[in-house]
């Protein structure tokens, strides 16, 4: 059966905290994503294949920028393209939504993703350093300059 890409829903959240707690070594609580799918700012997508949740992203708008954040795919899932279809899709999205430019933040040492944001139009516009903990590390400041992949 195909991936399918969809909004995330309130009933989603128990299974995206339980991969979120997998994945990250600081993971986002239950009620952070309830907070975050509860704002008119927020939009959160799942990637699911046969009904068993792959994937999710979201981003939080500021006017006509948005931050991307909790980009993820189960372990099982990786390498498939999953991630990159789940980001073109929300920023497709937001550009719906009126959404100019997307940031986001990213581990320095984080190759695969530096690749993936890469592949989708985000380019490096500086480092923070430390700003990670669990292990202490710099980030990657991103930015898209208005001309992202077409998805
Ligand atoms: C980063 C992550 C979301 C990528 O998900 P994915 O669905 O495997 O990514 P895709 O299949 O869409 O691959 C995107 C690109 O990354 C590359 N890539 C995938 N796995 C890779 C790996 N293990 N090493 C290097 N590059 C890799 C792919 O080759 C692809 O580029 P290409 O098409 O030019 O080859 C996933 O690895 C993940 O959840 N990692 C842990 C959480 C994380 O780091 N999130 C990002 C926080 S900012």
């Amino acid at each position: 059966m195909e991936i399918e890409i969809r909004k995330m829903e309130l009933e989603d959240i128990p299974r995206v905290a339980e991969l979120e707690r997998r994945i990250f070594s600081m993971p986002w609580s239950t009620q952070s994503f309830e907070t975050f799918l509860q704002s008119k700012d927020a939009l959160y997508l799942t990637a699911k294949k046969d009904g068993v949740l792959a994937g999710y992203c979201g981003f939080f708008q500021s006017f006509d920028e948005a931050d991307i954040m909790n980009v993820a795919v189960r372990e099982e899932f990786r390498g498939q393209g999953i991630a990159y279809r789940m980001l073109c899709r929300l920023m497709e999205l937001g550009r719906k939504r009126g959404i100019l430019r997307y940031t986001l933040e990213v581990r320095a040492g984080n190759e695969t993703a530096l690749h993936l944001y890469e592949k989708l139009g985000f380019k490096s516009a500086g480092i923070r350093k430390g700003f990670y903990e669990k292990p202490r590390e710099d980030a990657v400041i991103m930015w898209t300059d208005g001309a992202e992949a077409e998805a």
